[in-house]
C-alpha cells in the first residue's frame, strides 16, 4: 500500500463554531483563548480515535465480569506544542491525554525571510520508537515551522506514521511540503484555507494566533 499524507477536517458543529469564533477579527483575546482550548480539545478527540493505544482486559461490574478496553498507561504518548501559539491548543489536548509527556518546542518566524528560528528545544534526545506524538500548532502556513518540528522529531526516533498534527487552519504550501516528506503522516485541522499571502499569513486564516492568544 502506498502511504499518503491524510488531512482530516472533522465535520463537527463544535469545531465549526469555535473556528468561526477564532476567525472573527472582533473576537477579544479572552474568547480567542477559549476557542483555541475548545479546538484543541475536539480536534484531539478526533485524532485520538485510531491512535491512542488501548489494552483489552476484564473488569468486574457490581453484577458480573465483563470484557473492557482501557487506555494503555504503559505506551508512551507525547504532546509537542510549537510555541507560542501551539500552547493555545495544549490545554484542550491535555485534558484528553492527561498521562502524556509535554515537550515544548519554541519557534519564531523571521518577519523578513519567514524562516523559523528555534529558541527553545525541550525534546528528549531519543524517543521510544513506539511513542505516539501529537503536535499542536494552530497555523500551518508556508510550512517552515512544522517541517522544522517534524525534522527534529524524526531525528530523535519518532515514527511519522505514529505522529498526528492538530492545527486550526492549514494552507496548501505547508500541506504540500508535509506530503512530500512524510507520506504516512495524519493532520487534523478545522479548515484548509486557500492561500498564504506575501507576508506569510494564511488567507482568510485567523490573523496572528500567537498575538491573539496572548494579547500582544
Ligand atoms: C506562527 C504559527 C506557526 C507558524 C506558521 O508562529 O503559530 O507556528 O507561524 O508559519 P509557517 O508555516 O510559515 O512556518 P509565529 O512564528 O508567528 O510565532 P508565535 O507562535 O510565537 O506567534
Amino acid at each position: 500500500m502506498t502511504l499518503q499524507l491524510r488531512v482530516y477536517v472533522p465535520p463537527h458543529p463544535l469545531i465549526k463554531h469555535w473556528l468561526a469564533v477564532a476567525r472573527d477579527a472582533a473576537t477579544p483575546s479572552v474568547l480567542f483563548r477559549s476557542a483555541m482550548t475548545e479546538l484543541g480539545r475536539w480536534l484531539t478527540y478526533e485524532a485520538a480515535r485510531d491512535w491512542l493505544p488501548t489494552l483489552e482486559t476484564t473488569v468486574e461490574s457490581p453484577l458480573d465480569f465483563c470484557p473492557a478496553t482501557l487506555v494503555d498507561p504503559q505506551m508512551p504518548v507525547a504532546v509537542v506544542p510549537i510555541l507560542r501559539a501551539g500552547l493555545g491548543l495544549l490545554e484542550g489536548a491535555q485534558t484528553l491525554l492527561p498521562l502524556a509527556s509535554i515537550y515544548h518546542y519554541g519557534l519564531v518566524r523571521d518577519e523578513e525571510t519567514l524562516q523559523p528560528q528555534c529558541y527553545l528545544n525541550k525534546l528528549p534526545e531519543k524517543f521510544d520508537s513506539q511513542t505516539r506524538v501529537l503536535i499542536t500548532d494552530p497555523m500551518l502556513a508556508t510550512g517552515g515551522s512544522i517541517m522544522s518540528a517534524m525534522a527534529e522529531l524524526t531525528q530523535r526516533g519518532v515514527d511519522p506514521t505514529l505522529a498526528r498534527i492538530v492545527c486550526v487552519v492549514a494552507a496548501p504550501p505547508a500541506l504540500q511540503k508535509l506530503s512530500a516528506a512524510y507520506p504516512g503522516l495524519i493532520v487534523y485541522t478545522a479548515a484548509i484555507d486557500e492561500k498564504v499571502n506575501d507576508r506569510g499569513f494564511i488567507v482568510p486564516g485567523l490573523g496572528d494566533a500567537g498575538d491573539r492568544i496572548f494579547g500582544t
